[in-house]
């Protein structure tokens, strides 16, 4: 008898090199991409604004680490959409996901260790207690958490003493390098 895998969903973490540096020229870039509160959102993002240029730019600043994450998942990458999000005390994502096909990057701009992490959903109960099953990911300022665009995710209600500021973004992986 033997036992084998049957699914398994791996995610990425990517620490920024030169973080300090990169932080402030993304928090620089994203001045052009100002970010609202709508009525039914309980966090600010620009996600509903004109983001024109901002994926270029994001690109352009972080190359070294889509090199990595290209070289990692052994495919081309091709950004389909990003934007920024802060949480400010009492903000939380409910449970959502990014859509079936893709892949999900969030990158940790601002969050200390009082921010609230994001937490990830198994897509399948546990078979024995019957039971829902969270992944917290390491929230880390710095850090590039890259996962599967059809994993529901959701944040508790952030309580830190500063503001959390993500930025998130979707790609897909086009033919094999
Ligand atoms: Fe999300």
């Amino acid at each position: 008898m033997n036992e084998q895998i049957m699914f398994e969903i791996n995610f990425l973490e990517l620490e920024i090199k030169n973080f300090n540096e990169k932080k402030s020229r993304l928090l620089d870039m994203l001045k052009a991409y100002p970010e609202k509160r709508l009525k039914n959102q309980n966090f600010l993002t620009n996600r509903q604004s004109d983001r024109n240029g901002m994926a270029e730019k994001f690109e352009e600043l972080m190359m070294n680490e889509i090199k990595n994450i290209t070289e990692n998942l052994k495919c081309n990458f091709k950004l389909q959409d990003i934007w920024s999000i802060t949480y400010e005390v009492g903000d939380y994502h409910p449970v959502h996901n990014h859509g079936g096909i893709g892949l999900t990057g969030l990158l940790y701009l601002q969050t200390n260790e009082n921010c609230s992490p994001t937490y990830c959903l198994q897509p399948w109960n546990d078979h024995m207690e019957d039971k829902t099953i969270y992944r917290k990911l390491p929230s880390k300022e710095g850090t590039i958490v890259i996962f599967p665009k059809f994993i529901n995710h959701f944040t508790e209600p952030h309580d830190g003493d500063l503001d959390k500021k993500i930025i998130a973004f979707d790609f897909e992986m086009l033919e094999n390098k």
